[in-house]
């Protein structure tokens, strides 16, 4: 992460040669529109170029920059990007173990709310239930969000909640009919196209930070998944049929978060959890729910205002409450 004043040049710098398109701009130009000098602008530019912009520099033409693949640079995500604190801190790395690690010693350190790690790659990437989360280069989004809500920490899995809605609003405006399976699978066509792993650092009264570590399958391939989870899991590319720009993708999801969060500490959990059931795919249905003490076969008849999976067995018709565990949903 940098320092906001030079991200806000490097940021006018990218929009004004952006949209010059093909045709060079001068140096002159540019330090104006950025509201610099054009030693800061050679200066800004170089460090770009660092980043992986390629940018040209044609003795009196000026300065050119050649369109490049989608790439989750902390540049790219803040261009264009309307929230008002979610994701305007960024920490973005090519390869990490895990981004969930990262924001935990990022928030231990004071990270600012609302702070994302992300990464390209993730080589150890966790998934819910100590399973592994396969985050391989350039396909998905493996973020990490830094929330530090003024709620009791048993309130904390409705951020959960929240963010698998969040992600359901941003697929579906990319034209992809996602849906939840409890407690935070999101699903397209009975596949897994995105998951959410929340953790929590609180005393007994007080949450520090809450990390939610999304994952989002965007631009892979069938070929790209592991055999084990090739039958069960999709992208948004492969259900829309077209690659997707993922930092695109990405503000809308930011936007998206900012906006339910806001409306959940102004207007408690209903209204989020009233937009959760809109779009389960687990409730009113046959479910098989699998935890770590039983198994219960039943009717998925809502969830409470916790998130808590209410579960009516099918035989002794007794209420379940489901805290944790696995679902299975029976057509
Ligand atoms: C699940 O469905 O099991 C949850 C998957 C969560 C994956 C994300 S990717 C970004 C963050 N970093 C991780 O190691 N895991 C989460």
């Amino acid at each position: 992460m940098v320092h906001t004043g030079e991200q806000t040049i490097k940021k006018q710098l990218i929009q004004a040669l952006t949209s010059a398109g093909d045709d060079y701009i001068s140096g002159q130009y540019l330090a104006e529109t950025a509201g610099c000098s054009r030693t800061a602008v050679w200066k800004h530019i170089d460090a770009l170029r660092k980043e992986g912009y390629q940018i040209e520099a044609v003795k009196k033409k000026g300065y050119r920059i050649v369109p490049r693949k989608d790439c989750l640079t902390e540049t790219d995500i803040l261009i264009g990007l309307e929230t008002e604190f979610i994701g305007k801190s960024i920490h973005a790395y090519e390869s990490v173990p895990t981004t969930q690690t990262i924001a935990s010693e990022l928030a231990a350190k004071g990270a600012a709310n609302g702070t994302i790690v992300i990464s390209e790659e993730q080589t150890e990437g966790k998934g819910r239930l100590r399973r592994v989360w396969h985050s391989p280069h350039h396909g998905g989004i493996w973020m990490s969000l830094i929330v530090k809500p003024d709620i009791p920490p048993y309130h904390a899995p409705r951020l959960t909640l929240l963010t698998a809605v969040a992600a359901v609003l941003s697929m579906r405006e990319a034209g992809v009919n996602a849906g939840i399976k409890w407690p935070n699978d999101v699903l397209v066509n009975g596949r897994k196209i995105a998951g959410i792993l929340t953790e929590l650092h609180a005393e007994s009264d007080q949450i520090h930070s809450v990390i939610i570590g999304i994952g989002i399958n965007v631009n892979q391939q069938p070929d790209d998944f592991n055999d084990d989870i090739k039958d069960l899991a999709t992208s948004l590319a492969i259900e829309k049929g077209e690659t997707l720009d993922r930092v695109t993708f990405l503000q809308s999801f930011l936007m998206h978060f900012e906006e339910l969060y806001q409306l959940f500490l102004h207007k408690g959990f209903l209204p989020i959890k009233e937009e959760w059931e809109k779009y389960s795919v687990t409730i009113g249905k046959q479910v098989t729910a699998t935890t770590a003490q039983k198994t219960i076969h039943g009717y998925a008849s809502g969830i409470n205002e916790d998130g808590v999976l209410i579960v009516t067995d099918e035989r002794t018709k007794e209420e379940h409450l489901i805290y944790s565990g696995d679902i299975t949903i029976h057509q």
